[in-house]
């Protein structure tokens, strides 16, 4: 079943005003979207997602699903499916009662219902433990079947609250993606909250980036790597994360250049033509910028910056190299085996195109590689 979810400038303040946990949140899920709600701890994830399910009030705004708005209804009535990170299973119900509880409105016949329970719990690998009760169970059974009385119902909207931060590496990865292809299958449109990013890029269309109760990005995952709105989502999409330093631009009509601050004058030349003049325009009205680029697009060669080697590792596939350059780190990573010696001097250089630019003072976007934001 696939519905369009829309939450339009929504706020959650706690207590007196103390805690103001989500600020002015928009966004809309379109029907059988698979959406992540990506940020660190305290960032506004669940009580996002408990204002959609009905556990939590709204301070401000409005959250319809299919047009409908749900906001001020009770949480049964939302036709929303929610698994929480943590469990809440009926502890007097055993894990494929607490399943099939899912089911009960749905009015199927037992051998229909048990044989939708049995799929399921085989999915996610608990079909050995179906006749046991939450109590004898591991925290790591009882999420998965948390996240199967979830997922086994038919409903508009699926709510997925870590669903598998109990996993080890291995299940996690098999589990992604088989959530992954039956919820593709089901059609469900789905809002998965994570702080891992592999989990969020692997399973999901669009990523929301929150921080602070503040809605950072919300694009696809190729967009918020290649284009990201600014520094926070720079640094905080991709692994390693993206170098950032804070700069000064020249511009004498042929030559760009931009100068590390306190670096004493270590600076990215490139000939003017290698930048749209659009770009170059923008650059000269901004006094502070922040120059980020990620790792993989730091090149070692013969020019460029010079940088002190603090570690060089070879992980068996890429060669990562850790420098410093006016205090600062420096991150390079290579698909060659590369040896430098802690100490040495080396020299990174940074293709035109590999640029992102941030304003200094408020973070925003500039541009990225040769386009204007
Ligand atoms: N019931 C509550 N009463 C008061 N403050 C709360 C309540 N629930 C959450 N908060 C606060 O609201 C903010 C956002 O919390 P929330 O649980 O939504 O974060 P989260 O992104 O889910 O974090 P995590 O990754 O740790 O689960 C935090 O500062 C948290 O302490
Ligand atoms: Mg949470």
């Amino acid at each position: 079943m696939s519905s369009e979810l829309v939450l339009k400038d929504v706020d959650k303040i706690y207590g007196a005003g103390a805690i103001h946990a989500v600020k002015d949140l928009s966004f809309t899920v379109k029907p059988g979207e698979i959406t992540a709600l990506l940020g660190s701890s305290g960032c506004g994830k669940t009580s996002t997602l408990r204002m959609i399910a009905g556990f939590e009030t709204l301070t401000n705004g409005s959250i319809t699903l299919d047009g409908r708005p749900i906001h001020a209804l009770p949480p049964a009535q939302r036709n929303v499916a929610m698994a929480f990170e943590t469990y809440s299973l009926y502890p007097p119900l055993t894990i494929g009662e607490n399943i099939s509880f899912a089911l009960k409105a749905q009015k199927l016949g037992q051998a229909d219902v048990g044989k939708r329970v049995r799929d399921m719990a085989e999915m996610l690998e608990i079909g050995d433990v179906l006749h046991k009760y939450p109590s004898s169970v591991s925290g790591g059974q009882q999420q998965r079947a948390s996240l199967g009385r979830a997922l086994v119902r038919p409903a508009g909207l699926y709510l997925l609250d870590e669903p598998m931060g109990q996993l080890e590496p291995q299940l996690r990865a098999v589990l992604r993606g088989r959530i992954k292809h039956y919820l593709r299958e089901h059609k469900c449109t789905t809002i998965l909250v994570t702080h891992d990013q592999t989990e969020a890029n692997a399973l999901a269309d669009r990523i929301a980036v929150m921080e602070g109760g503040v809605l950072q990005q919300y694009a696809t995952p190729a967009e918020l790597k290649a284009r990201p709105a600014n520094l926070f989502v720079g640094t905080f999409i991709g692994e390693p994360p993206m170098n950032v330093f804070p700069v000064e631009v020249r511009d004498d009509g042929k030559t760009v250049n931009f100068t590390i601050t306190g670096s004493d004058g270590q600076s990215l030349a490139y000939a003017a033509a290698d930048l749209p003049q659009a770009v170059r325009t923008r650059l000269q009205s901004e006094t502070a910028l922040m120059l980020g680029v990620r790792p993989h697009a730091v090149h070692i060669g013969r020019s460029g910056l010079k940088a002190r080697v603090v570690t060089c590792q070879w992980l068996g596939d890429q060669t990562h190299i850790a420098t410093e350059i006016a205090g600062r780190t420096v991150v390079s990573v290579s698909h060659e085996q590369i040896t430098a010696k802690p100490g040495e001097t080396i020299a990174l250089g940074i293709a035109p195109h590999d640029l992102h630019v941030f304003a200094a003072g408020t973070g925003a976007a500039i541009a990225h590689g040769a386009e204007l934001v």
